[in-house]
């Protein structure tokens, strides 16, 4: 077996004891009930007996846990997203929350969110934190920045002009990507007229671009923290002059660029790690035994074999074994950066760059849509096929077949999850831990962790996890071990053919997912397997809107055995393990009436809206004094 392929098929033990530790210490004793806090210790006391043999017992299940957790923190969520119910209300809010005063504008902005019943209006901190660092540089040192990246069509970075209130195109954009910039007009335009005169810079490249130092970027942010505190309110509109600030874009490139291009080769050290603290793991640690998995990478955001903080998993800091475990990583498709603080607007980013996140066209331009019809119905979850069902291609980095990356995709999240799901016909060291329920009479421990052989897992399971048509983005002998490791690659499917399955896989492509949002839309229930953040990522519960998976993918097996259940037989032992599939049904339920409440186009557009506003201030030679005030 594949040395990094094999890694995902190897648990510790370790895991599901450190990460019940931490998340014992940090989140019980806030918002857990007692009778929850009890079992907890219960499981603690437990831990001893993993030394024993390769299981280990728990009086309640983990997953029970993260359900009801995930039911508080939305709770949470909605209290301080939707707390304001007037204008003044949103401009105190603002002010208590980002310590500085709302940006001109800001008005006009209430009245568009409310108008179209914005359940969120007080939390935008994607904005707030995207931002921070930009008000180390000058007004005019973001303008030249601007230009710099728009004026050269080399770097990718698509240019889109607001003048009096219109939305243009600047020249010389790539016909391929004309449909993007055509989908971000079509969403700036309502709101466009409130916008100041100002220059964007659009990344036209999946993945994410600038990534500054920790040790640069700190105090950058800094700089941003104090903002408020020299704020002194004299204006409450964007300055006259601004149109003639940004330098006209040439008819010809301008031949220069600050971007590096790093296409095809790793990046986790360079770029990937460097937006962390020097001493952090990600930045000092080089894990090469890629057969193994890093139970101190997975276990601050695990719960036994579960995903339990996604926040945390998505921060790359504790996680060295990052380097060899995805796309982005190992070798992306395209990659031209910088660790310059540049303007670039971008759908999607890993933990730690300093792209500036905005709402994707893809999706407010149906690219990918939830549509079902008479001949592709979307039947209610009890009624779909039990299957998790992936149709996808090895687009996440390329495989190269180099001598230096050759083998490259055998890292990659796509790539590692298909075969997961594969029957290996080895099934040494395929061990995967899952959570079983003990016979009542058994002992007081309601489950035991078993480890069961890929090759039984995956005859005991409906999955149906398929690379498409042939592969991609490989070269020389990677082409080739690839096809025969995923044969047979399968014929393309119809988008809409996914609402027949219960189970929806979500992996990291080469950036921003495309289909996550009609996922939540649909009567099935997502999950979702990634390092890539979008816009939308605080605003989506997991555990109560959809369920996240490790990208290492060690615990796939036990989550989805928790909701689909395992049966059948397999060398003369019977299984038979329930699944919850009324439990799967709420959360897809949840899923679906939150994202036509909060996910919608209309809440692109006013996340796209704010953003905006607070950029033109940030670009405004006199953004010291200019806020919004009430009266
Ligand atoms: C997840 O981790 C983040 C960052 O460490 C922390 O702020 C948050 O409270 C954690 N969430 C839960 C539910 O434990
Ligand atoms: C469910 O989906 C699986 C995988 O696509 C397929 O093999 C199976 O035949 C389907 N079952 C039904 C009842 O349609």
């Amino acid at each position: 077996m594949l040395l990094s392929l094999a890694f995902l098929a190897y648990f510790h033990v370790e895991t599901m004891s450190e990460g019940r530790q931490q998340s014992a210490n940090k989140v019980t004793f806030r918002k857990v009930p007692t009778w929850l806090y009890l079992a907890l210790v219960a499981l603690l006391v437990t831990r001893t007996y993993l030394w024993v043999n390769r299981t280990t017992s728990v009086t309640y299940h983990p997953v029970d846990m993260l359900l009801y957790e995930a039911g508080v923190h939305h709770e949470t969520y909605m209290q301080e997203a939707s707390d304001s119910k007037t204008l003044k209300q949103a401009v105190m809010n603002y002010r208590n929350r980002y310590g500085q005063h709302p940006p001109p504008g800001f008005d006009h902005w209430y009245e568009y969110a409310t108008a179209r019943n914005s359940v969120v209006v007080d939390r935008y901190d994607s904005i707030h934190n995207d931002l921070l660092p930009f008000y180390a540089l000058s007004p005019e040192d973001i303008r030249q920045r601007t230009w710099a990246l728009i004026s050269n069509p080399w770097n990718d970075v698509a240019g889109l002009s607001v003048r009096g209130g219109k939305v243009e195109i600047s020249p010389s954009v790539k016909p391929t990507h004309r449909w993007m910039l055509d989908g971000l007009v079509a969403m700036i335009s309502p709101f466009a007229e409130h916008l100041p005169d100002m220059d964007l810079g659009f990344n036209l490249n999946d993945e994410c671009r600038v990534a500054v130092p920790f040790e640069d970027a700190e105090p950058m942010r800094e700089s941003g923290r104090q903002f408020g505190s020299a704020q002194k309110i004299a204006a409450s509109s964007f300055s006259l002059d601004r149109a003639d600030q940004w330098s006209a874009i040439p008819e010809e490139p301008s031949g220069e660029t600050p971007l590096m291009e790093l296409s095809w080769r790793r990046t986790f050290y360079e770029f990937g790690s460097i937006g962390c603290p020097p001493s952090s793991p990600a930045r000092t640690e080089r894990l090469w035994n890629t057969g193994r998995l890093c139970t101190s990478c997975s276990s601050p955001h695990s719960l036994g074999a579960y995903l339990a903080n996604w926040t945390l998993a998505g921060n790359v800091c504790h996680q060295p074994d990052l380097a060899n475990l995805h796309g982005i990583f190992l070798s992306p498709a395209a990659f031209k950066a910088t660790h310059e603080l540049y303007p670039i607007f971008s759908q999607s980013k890993t933990h730690g760059f300093n792209d500036i996140l905005y709402p994707s066209a893809w999706n407010y331009m149906d690219k990918a849509k939830y549509d079902p019809s008479l001949d592709h119905p979307d039947p209610p979850f009890a009624r779909k096929n039990a299957s998790i069902f992936w149709r996808g291609a090895t687009s996440e980095g390329v495989s190269p077949g180099s001598v230096s990356s050759g083998g490259a995709w055998k890292g990659m999240t796509r790539q590692r999850f298909v075969h997961l799901t594969h029957n290996p016909s080895n099934a040494v060291p395929g061990e995967q831990p899952i959570l079983l329920s003990n016979p009542p009479t058994d002992s007081k421990d309601k489950h035991t962790y078993t480890t069961l052989p890929l090759s039984t897992l995956t005859r005991l399971t409906r999955t149906d996890v398929q690379i498409v048509e042939s592969i991609a983005r490989c070269g020389g002998q990677d082409c080739e071990a690839q096809a025969a490791e995923f044969a047979p690659l399968v014929p393309p499917t119809d988008f809409q053919d996914h609402w027949e399955y219960g189970f929806l896989l979500d992996l990291d492509g080469a950036g921003f997912s495309g289909r996550f949002l009609p996922f939540l839309r649909s009567n099935s229930l997502p999950f979702k397997a990634g390092v890539f953040r979008e816009w939308w990522d605080d605003r989506v519960t997991p555990w109560l809107h959809f369920v996240p998976l490790d990208v290492r993918g060690q615990g796939f097996w036990a989550t989805l055995i928790y909701f689909a259940g395992m049966h059948g037989e397999v060398d003369g032992v019977k299984w038979n393990v329930h699944g919850h599939g009324r439990k799967a049904m709420r959360l897809a339920d949840k899923g679906r009436e939150w994202a036509e409440k909060a996910l919608r186009k209309e809440d692109a557009e006013i996340y796209f809206f704010r953003l905006l506003l607070e950029w033109g201030r940030l670009t405004d030679d006199r953004r010291d004094e200019l806020g919004f005030k009430v009266g």
